[in-house]
């Protein structure tokens, strides 16, 4: 494509991957955002198969070195977003929505949380975890040692599931919702490359392994995503929903190991909270 680059919007910066300028980035963007309308629309040309866009999207992404050796990963989440802004691929869900919530917090995270899906809140401010849920992850966050602009968190649904009218309740995400979004996450995950995973719930299990299981079965033990060590443990409502201290211990216990796999020092205080 000689001269493609003189074609990119003003002020866009040729992105660096695996060390090499590539500043086709933000042009393939804009192509794969196009193809993607134009599939939605059902336009029979061009022709862009799931696959195709898929593979369109690797070279970016699955490239990219080891943690943390992206200099911008802000600049490589930013079109992701745009996409997601601009999103239809769930009628429904674009039709209800007030707008969509990417995710928040520092793109170059080690510790990345995984929620649901918005609620009425999130949707609301266009941030996960902002409700009384997301109260509560704010304090574990917090208590763990960090602030929640250094930890980066999504959930597996950009949208808010819709409900029906006059009922102001959460519902869970279908199958088809999840399959649909969880691209989205893949890629937000591939670019922040945490050293560890949190799913919160069981939903956000079911979108990163593809598994069901009862939470007892599932918590406080180590699973992997992609070759990222996961833990699970209960959403933050769960505990909403069940006050008791033994709960809440076991919440703690999860993110004690956490802290010790990501190498952070532990006070004698940490561990003794909710004993
Ligand atoms: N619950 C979730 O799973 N995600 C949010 O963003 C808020 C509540």
């Amino acid at each position: 494509m000689p001269g493609a680059s003189k074609e990119l919007p003003s002020g866009a910066k040729p992105q660096i991957v695996s060390g090499v300028p590539n500043e086709f980035s933000p042009a393939l963007d804009l192509v794969l955002t196009a193809l993607e309308q134009m599939r939605e629309r059902g336009e029979k040309l061009p022709r862009a198969s799931r696959i195709s866009l898929t593979q369109l999207h690797r070279p970016i992404v699955a490239e990219l070195p080891s943690r943390a050796a992206h200099p911008d990963k802000a600049a490589l989440l930013a079109p992701i977003r745009t996409r997601v802004a601009v999103c239809v691929k769930c009628p429904h869900l674009a039709a209800s929505r007030t707008q969509t919530v990417f995710g928040v917090g520092n793109p170059d995270a080690e510790l990345m949380f995984i929620g649901e899906a918005p609620g009425a809140d999130e949707d609301a401010r266009g941030e996960p975890f902002v409700g009384r849920a997301g109260q509560l992850l704010t304090k574990i966050i917090e208590t763990m040692g960090f602030s929640r602009a250094e930890v980066y968190i999504a959930n597996v649904l950009k949208c808010r599931p819709d409900m029906p009218q006059g009922s102001s309740g959460n519902r869970p995400p279908t199958p088809a919702e999840m399959q649909t979004c969880l691209p989205y996450l893949a890629e937000q995950i591939a670019i922040i490359q945490p050293k560890v995973l949190v799913a919160l719930g069981a939903t956000a299990v079911e979108g990163l392994l593809g598994t069901r299981s009862t939470m007892r079965e599932m918590r406080g033990k180590w699973h992997s995503h992609q070759e990222t060590p996961l833990m699970i443990t209960y959403h933050p409502s769960y505990l909403l929903r069940n006050q008791a201290p033994s709960e809440k211990r076991k919440v703690w216990e999860d993110m004690l190991q956490v802290l010790e796999r990501i190498g952070r020092p532990i006070t004698e205080k940490q561990r003794n909270y909710f004993r």
